[in-house]
């Protein structure tokens, strides 16, 4: 049994294939062999947190079906790097392109509804909201809404809180800066908070995207950027044909720069760059 020297607990290649199996089945996130560091490093805080004292001791907690646990595990394994405006070009494109055939459509209801699928600590809703927001402004009576799901709990309670570093917005305009956030005093100087008035139009949720989705109504569009990079091919296409089967007719999907659809499935025509359009 082959096992890393220099750590504090024993990790044998067993226990990495089971760790493996288990995200992989929970949450779709597909780790390579050369990620055993990476697991290593992540699950080692788990083990120590709950004072255990080997990742044998875990895996028998896993095995019993502690689903706190489990959850934290999928939070310690998730990758959260965001930021606002990221892939700039498909704010252009919603602003320019998207929004505006949008209201050429929806003349009945007049709404207009968007699924952040994997926002983590809610930069991409926010970005999203601000467009719409401003888009909107040129089109009184007409709503937006945007639902901004993740699996990883503890990143969605910061999305919900809203309060990001100064720095994170660097690139966003003063004007956009003055109009939509709140700039902290005292304790929380140095820090935004997100209005009210982007607030109201996201709401969050803990959806897991490879588990069956309770989803009444259908969007306009769903960005789901940077998340099925992590999964296997059969779960890439499950979650993006689920997509189509709640998209409007016409209804767009944005994938992340790295990501494509090529030989995944026919249900999307590419329109742009890393955008799809659902077939009808
Ligand atoms: C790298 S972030 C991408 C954030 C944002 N979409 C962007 O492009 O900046 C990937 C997010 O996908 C989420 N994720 C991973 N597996 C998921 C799953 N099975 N269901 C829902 N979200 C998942 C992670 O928790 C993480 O917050």
């Amino acid at each position: 049994m082959k096992q890393s020297s220099a750590k504090q607990y024993a990790f044998s290649d067993a226990e990495y294939e089971e760790l493996r199996r288990i995200i992989e089945q929970s949450v779709g996130i597909a780790l390579a062999s050369g990620k055993r560091d990476l697991v290593y490093g992540r699950v080692s805080r788990r083990v120590r947190a709950l004072g255990l004292s080997s990742f044998a001791e875990y895996l028998a907690r896993l095995r019993k079906g502690d689903q706190a646990e489990l959850e934290e595990l999928v939070n310690a394994m998730t990758t959260n790097v965001t930021q606002f405006f990221r892939e700039s070009h498909h704010f252009d494109y919603l602003r320019e392109t998207f929004l505006p055939e949008m209201v050429q459509r929806h003349q009945r209801d007049r709404v207009i509804r968007i699924w952040s699928a994997g926002c983590s600590s809610g930069e991409e809703p926010y970005s999203i909201a601000v467009v719409m927001a401003e888009f909107l402004d040129a089109h009184p009576g007409w709503r937006a809404e945007i639902w901004a799901t993740d699996v990883d709990g503890a990143i969605l309670r910061q999305a919900e809180e809203g309060v990001y570093p100064m720095e994170s917005l660097k690139d966003v305009s003063q004007e956009r800066l003055r109009r939509f956030f709140l700039r902290g005093k005292g304790v929380n100087e140095g820090k935004v908070r997100v209005g009210k008035s982007l607030r109201e139009i996201v709401q969050f949720q803990r959806v897991n995207l490879i588990q069956p989705w309770r989803i009444r109504q259908s969007f306009d569009a769903v960005f789901c950027r940077n998340v099925i990079i992590y999964f296997d091919r059969a779960h890439k296409k499950q979650v993006v044909e689920g997509f189509a089967d709640h998209l409007a007719p016409k209804g767009h999907l944005f994938l992340g720069h790295s990501e494509s659809l090529h030989g995944l499935t026919d249900r999307y025509q590419l329109i742009g760059k890393t955008i799809y359009r659902r077939r009808d």
